[in-house]
């Protein structure tokens, strides 16, 4: 099985993503700014992925700091976190893993720098294996919502490409396999970055996982014929009032899902959930490179003059959400907001 990111001999390890699934190529990236652009670029791309990343990029740029004073360290560490806030903007996960990071340098202080380099280490290690145990529980609550001999569409790739390892929605979908449920997965190609045909794809035919590859615009047609039981989704970004934010596309599936009546499931990890946001109105969308759109694969497939707009997500609302599959369980949208450690009815309070 291939490692999405890894620590390796000092460098963080990504596969480029890119080159799937021609080539597994992996890169060692040696500083923050090499890390900065992997992201960026998509050499690594999924919310909880890249929230990884991010930290082993902060605990990479922490390494090489020579401030012999706590504020010192923490002042000379604030550009890296910076540049790698910066580097896409619609995937919480990333800030989450930041603001992890920052405070987990607070909380040691004390400690010698030395100490403080190791422990952010172990700090970027655990989000790491965290992140693989919540992709595992998240596929056991969402396999019991899955009958055998089922249609499953998903869309983009929420795998193990996107995230520690086993994935979110692919975790469901592995999870019900390893269950020996016989299903079998329609993967939107998903433009223009083609997630679904190159990732998703490559991932399920490693496991010899039945999946057929479909255009975005063939999801009706499939679920007309009845040959689609559910949708399950990843997300980047999921507010409180149960809104998601995912890859682009995802808000058209969910509302054929809805004419279909097919159960429409959403599956990720609680570090994707932003309490702060009150609904997906407010989640940054991000604007990618229109050469996305105006090539395919290296070559061009539209008039030079035209005009392009290439959002990279959209927001599907909570309405249209049958549930959302967490590592806590299945909830309905409109609870997500009762699992806010600061809210009256979390279940620990
Ligand atoms: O632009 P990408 O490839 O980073 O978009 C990824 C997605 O939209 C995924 O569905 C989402 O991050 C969930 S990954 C578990």
């Amino acid at each position: 099985m291939f490692k999405t990111v890894e620590w390796k001999d000092g460098a963080v390890r990504l596969i480029d993503q890119t080159r799937l699934p021609k080539e597994v190529l992996y890169v060692d990236c040696r500083d923050v700014e090499t890390v900065a652009q992997g992201i960026k670029e998509l050499w690594v791309r999924g919310a909880p992925a890249i929230g990884i990343t991010a930290a082993y990029g902060i605990a990479l740029a922490a390494q090489k700091i020579k401030a012999i004073s706590f504020d010192n360290f923490y002042q000379e560490l604030m550009p890296s976190c910076d540049l790698l806030a910066g580097s896409r903007p619609t995937a919480v996960n990333l800030f989450w893993a930041i603001d992890r990071m920052k405070q987990t340098a607070i909380t040691h202080r004390e400690l010698s720098i030395p100490s403080l380099k190791q422990t952010l280490l172990r700090e970027a290690d655990r989000i790491l294996s965290e992140d693989i145990a919540m992709n595992r529980a998240i596929g056991k609550f969402g396999a019991a919502l899955i009958l055998p001999d089922s249609g499953i569409l998903t869309h983009c790739n929420a795998g193990a490409l996107a995230t520690g390892g086993y994935g979110t929605a692919l975790g469901v979908i592995r999870s019900a396999w390893e269950e020996n449920k016989q299903i079998r997965v329609y993967a939107d190609e998903t433009r223009p970055v083609l997630q679904g045909a190159r990732l998703t794809v490559w991932e399920l035919v490693q496991e010899k996982i039945p999946v057929t590859l479909i255009t975005d615009s063939m999801a009706g047609f499939f679920m007309k014929q009845g040959k689609i039981q559910y949708c399950v989704v990843g997300s980047d970004r999921i507010a409180a009032n149960g809104d998601i934010a995912n890859k682009i596309g995802t808000y058209s599936v969910a509302i054929l899902a809805r004419e279909h009546r097919i159960p429409f499931y959403v599956a990720a990890p609680m570090s994707t959930i932003d309490f702060k946001m009150p609904s997906g109105e407010e989640i940054p969308i991000e604007e990618r490179h229109a050469s996305e759109v105006t090539h395919i694969r290296g070559k061009e497939i539209t008039a030079p003059e035209a005009t392009i707009a290439n959002p990279a997500f959209d927001v599907t609302p909570a309405s249209y959400i049958t549930a959302i599959i967490t590592d806590k369980g299945v909830f309905k949208p409109e609870e997500i907001k009762d699992l806010d450690p600061g809210s009256s009815d979390h279940p620990g309070k």
